[in-house]
């Protein structure tokens, strides 16, 4: 299968203006919130990035009997043909996220089939927690070859405490909760913006729900749910990777149609780090900036720094004056960049789940490999940052999370080209 690459030619500087699309993580619960309508009439998605994990998404809910429009960067879906429970295997595989359907599809159907969504590169991505508070709201869940079998006469509210705020788990359990009989109390929660965004969406189709963004989340549960028109939020993960992009090359960019404060852990750890940074109503200007090391940078749920812009983070810090810590408190297996960092000369050492590095004067481009979306985005900075011709493959990663990131860079004065790949390369052994 031809794998695309990005070819880059690092040693420019990034100017100018950015743009930033709506966020992946809170279209993509979103979109299996629209379930939940049990009216005839379209729900309006704005804001939608065009990547793949939307089409895949987009061809799930299909493949459920929706009829889904995407143009213009806007989603149409009409659930009024709803017509299966079940999420194929192969849709499964493609992408993690479908495991969201199983708390709508239970709400608004009684039963769901789907199957263990595949772990990942950073590691292995249980489930445990959407099954226990599913099963909490009185769903039965077994097992046979592989499949899941979820069914429900009716759900029931229940007092839930989750044992980690799993950011998936949360929003399967609000999907759930929201047409249960009675009320759901979702204690120790996710906090992410993408969860507030959630809970306003769900309250656009006529639901109850209170308290995202704190510990705690109350939902009285309701007879149905109707249609809405909803503007997701900005995407604060990719306004990072900018940011990062701009610091790591020296340059100075204004990156815009943002929620700045969705990035006050970034920015007090960017700029513990050398980097200039001016914060306006709805965008953040980095100038050119002298990088130092950090004594520590820790994952943690939000509002702490997160794990989504930690390999990012990294190749920043590879290039700073001095040494730095990185702790991966979230994911098991988050660090698989560092070794095709290593190739670039970057110093890092990787002991479990923390990253030592001392920063060197010069990235050097040559053949890396992208092991999943955020790991591909920080090679990308790398190989903006390095001297000589870097080569990313298996960008296919990128582009499930990233607009074309090519464009928005070359824009910026990157000299970044898509190419026709050879075929899926191996990544370094970790
Ligand atoms: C969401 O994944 C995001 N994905 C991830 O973004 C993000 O890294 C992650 O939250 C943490 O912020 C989407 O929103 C689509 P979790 P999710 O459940 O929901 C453990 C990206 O790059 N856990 O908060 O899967 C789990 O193993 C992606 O855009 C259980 O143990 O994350 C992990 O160690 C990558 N049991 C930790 O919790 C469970 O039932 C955090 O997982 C669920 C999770």
């Amino acid at each position: 299968m031809f794998m695309e690459r990005f070819v880059i030619e690092g040693g420019n500087t990034l100017q100018g203006t950015v743009t930033i699309k709506g966020a992946k993580n809170s279209m993509l619960p979103i979109m299996a919130a629209s379930v939940l309508n049990s009216s005839d009439r379209n729900i309006e998605l704005f804001n939608i990035p065009d990547i793949i994990d939307m089409h895949v998404m987009k061809i799930i809910l299909e493949s459920l009997g929706l009829e889904v429009v995407f143009s213009n960067n806007t989603l149409t879906i009409n659930t009024k043909r709803l017509s299966s429970y079940a999420v194929s295997d192969e849709l499964m595989r493609e992408m993690r996220s479908s495991i969201f359907l199983m708390g709508p599809l239970l709400a608004r159907l009684g039963k769901v089939r789907v199957t263990y969504p595949g772990g990942c590169s950073i590691g292995p991505r249980p489930i445990d927690l959407h099954f226990k508070g599913l099963e909490a709201l009185g769903a039965e869940i077994r097992e046979e070859n592989g499949s899941i079998f979820a069914r429900a006469p009716y759900l029931k509210g229940a007092v839930i405490h989750l044992d980690f705020p799993s950011v998936g788990a949360t929003e399967n359990l609000m999907m759930a909760a929201v047409l249960a009989r009675g009320k759901t109390v979702l204690h120790n929660v996710a906090k992410e913006p993408e969860i507030v965004d959630l809970q306003n969406f769900l309250n656009g189709m006529g639901a109850i729900v209170r308290g995202a963004g704190t510990d705690t989340i109350r939902i009285t549960g309701v007879e149905a749910l109707g249609s809405c028109s909803y503007r997701i939020i900005p995407d604060r993960i990719v306004a990072g990777t900018f940011l990062m992009a701009a610091a790591a090359t020296g340059g100075e960019i204004l990156v815009k149609g943002i929620i700045p404060s969705h990035l006050d852990a970034v920015v007090a750890k960017m700029r513990e780090a050398g980097a200039e940074l001016e914060a306006y109503e709805d965008s953040l200007f980095i100038r050119k900036s002298k990088l130092k090391g950090v004594e520590k940078v820790c994952t943690l749920p939000y509002p702490g720094f997160p794990t989504d812009l930690q390999a990012p983070m990294m190749v920043l810090l590879a290039l700073a004056r001095g040494r730095s810590t990185i702790v991966e408190s979230i994911f098991e297996a988050r660090f698989k960049h560092a070794y095709e960092l290593q190739r670039m000369n970057a110093r890092i050492h990787i002991d479990g789940r923390k990253a030592y590095l001392w920063g060197v004067d010069k990235l050097s481009g040559t053949d890396v490999v992208a092991t999943d979306l955020r790991a591909g985005a920080a090679l990308v900075i790398a190989g903006l940052a390095a001297e000589g011709i870097t080569t990313v493959h298996n960008i296919r990663h990128i582009d499930r999370g990233y607009e074309r990131l090519e464009i928005d860079l070359q824009k910026l004065g990157a000299k970044i080209q898509r190419e026709k790949g050879l075929h899926e390369q191996k990544a370094a052994s970790c």
